[in-house]
């Protein structure tokens, strides 16, 4: 049996992602909630663009200068019982693959969307990412305090474009300078708003629909609205259905505006009310339940250099089953049961690394690599070896040659790229028979290469030179001991090779792959690696 102990610490941990097209304001309800929890003690204009204090959650050069989050970072705080971890996801579609990775390491995931544009273009693909993960969804529609869409039109483009229900929890009355504050469904009452500047303690006013003093606190035209809404939403709305919220088939909906701190407690109430604690995950031996009291965790993301004074390599592990202690020792699963102990485990505060001696099912925690780990490896418990399910990588769509500028700099463009590939940031190829003198980069989205050349500038000192090349597709060869070379290819498909040596055919239409398969009798092709 589990010890007492054991139970109580996972049962309190709630671990989610929040995911939103950038500038929706994502780090600032962030910031909300790390302010919520007294992580950090001061919150509001901490964000870099218009200073130079920057959030705390921002931590890498680009993502000051770009305005987007690169890379995902991790926070952990405590409120009223409950130990959350928030996971925080780059916030453009290019890096919809880092996403991906994330979600599969949380239990939830928090969308926030910017109530004046909905749904954006950019992010569409981000958030159906999450969509297909099949967890549960959470959304927070921000900035009420400005100029907004109608609400309505709101939820029937999630519920469109995503493909998911919504269930609104509270209402919004007015937007913009007429914004007066939230009707909480449940609780029939009106949450109104005062302006604060953002800081925590916000006056509540809390008055039913009926109240005489409605029509003075919200105004009498807002009033007849809010009593016109609620009567169609209470008609024709979906009621909450948790189960369907748990299966991300329904997502709990709220309203507020994260600067001025409005509706981020009832939104954190909610959430924590309605999410679960660590959930089971599946391995090859069978569902591993996080009361397990064996240890078990992957690896979800690798980064190196996050810290330029370190100049070290971290891996981000999500515990899934028992408890994590400082010294103790652990079995690498895919480095052929390879026993060690984890080098200075931490925790994260954004940028604020903290040494931890225990963990539990539910946690995220760093350890020092030396460049032993892969993305989807698992670690558990020596002598109770069990494997997680992999995590997919995407199959990259743009591609480029790289070379370094200086020759001189050979020794560094190698382990820059190579760095940088292990972490999943980049894939990398390159032509049969050729050294490391220049590589074939593959990303999903294009940004990644201007973060890749940015990383191999100011952490490897490497110039690079990139020419774009025309493929869009790649295909591995699946069949054994065939020489590519003897292959019947369009003069514009490209042989490469993996770094494990395996072929594989770049191609610049679907065309060409038809053509590639009709004239190679018995070639297999297969969109993913499945070494
Ligand atoms: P992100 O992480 O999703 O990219 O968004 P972030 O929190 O950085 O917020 C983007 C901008 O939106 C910030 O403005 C922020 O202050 C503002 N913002 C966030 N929540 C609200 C809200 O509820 N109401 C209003 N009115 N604004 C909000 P900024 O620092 O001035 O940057 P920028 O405007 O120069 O991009």
């Amino acid at each position: 049996m589990p010890d007492s102990k054991l139970i109580n610490e996972i049962n309190r941990r709630r671990t989610f992602a929040i995911i939103s097209h950038p500038d929706a304001g994502k780090t600032t309800l962030t910031e909300k909630l790390l302010l919520y929890g007294g992580a950090i003690a001061m919150a509001g204009s901490v964000k870099g663009k218009k200073s130079d204090r920057h959030a705390v959650s921002d931590w890498m050069e680009i993502e000051k200068q770009r305005g987007i989050s690169v890379t995902s970072s991790v926070m952990q705080f405590e409120y009223e019982g409950y130990c959350i971890n928030i996971l925080d996801t780059p916030g453009h579609q290019d890096f919809s693959e880092d996403t991906y990775r994330t979600l599969m390491a949380v239990d939830s995931a928090v969308m926030v969307i910017d109530a004046a544009k909905g749904v954006e273009n950019q992010t569409r693909k981000l958030f159906k990412v999450c969509v297909m993960r099949h967890i549960p969804i959470f959304t927070f529609i921000n900035k009420l305090d400005r100029d907004a869409k109608n609400p309505f039109e709101l939820l029937s483009q999630i519920e469109d474009e995503l493909g998911i229900a919504t269930c609104p929890m509270n209402w919004p009355i007015g937007n913009g300078v007429d914004f007066k504050g939230v009707y909480d469904r449940e609780t029939k009452t009106v949450l109104s708003y005062i302006p604060n500047g953002g800081q925590r303690e916000v006056e509540k006013v809390e008055a039913t629909l009926l109240d005489p003093s409605m029509d003075r606190l919200i105004g009498e035209a807002n009033h007849a609205q809010l009593a016109e809404d609620i009567e169609l939403l209470d008609g024709a709305s979906d009621s909450l259905d948790p189960e369907r919220v748990a299966r991300g088939e329904q997502s709990p909906v709220y309203f507020g505006s994260a600067l001025n701190n409005f509706g981020v407690e009832p939104f954190l109430e909610g959430f924590l009310k309605l999410t679960s604690p660590p959930l089971p995950r599946v391995s090859d031996k069978g569902e591993v339940s996080p009361f397990s009291e064996d240890f078990s965790a992957f690896v979800f993301k690798i980064q190196a250099n996050m810290n330029k004074a370190h100049r070290d390599r971290l891996t981000f592990l999500r515990i899934c089953s028992g408890k994590f202690t400082r010294d103790m020792e652990i079995s690498h699963v895919q480095g052929g049961n390879k026993r060690m102990r984890l080098s200075q485990p931490q925790q994260m505060m954004a940028s604020e690394r903290e040494i931890i001696n225990e963990a539990y099912a539910g946690d995220i925690i760093g350890v020092f690599d030396p460049g032993i780990f892969s993305i989807g490896d698992t670690i558990c418990s020596p002598g109770k070896e069990l494997r997680f399910e992999g995590i997919p990588t995407f199959a990259p769509e743009h591609f480029a040659r790289i070379r370094h500028k200086d020759t001189m700099k050979r020794k560094q463009f190698v382990k820059g790229t190579t760095q940088i590939a292990q972490e999943g940031a980049i894939q990398i190829f390159k032509e049969p028979a050729s050294g490391m003198e220049e590589v074939i980069v593959g990303v999903v989205g294009m940004l990644q290469f201007d973060v890749f050349e940015h990383r191999m500038r100011t952490e490897y000192n490497v110039e690079i030179i990139n020419e774009g090349l025309p493929y869009q597709y790649i295909r591995w060869i699946d069949n054994e001991g065939i020489d590519p070379k003897e292959l019947n290819l369009s003069s514009d498909t490209k042989i490469v090779q993996d770094f494990k040596d395996n072929y594989l055919l770049l191609f610049t239409s679907e065309w060409n792959i038809r053509w590639a398969l009709e004239k190679n009798e018995g070639l297999i092709l297969s969109e993913f690696n499945k070494n």
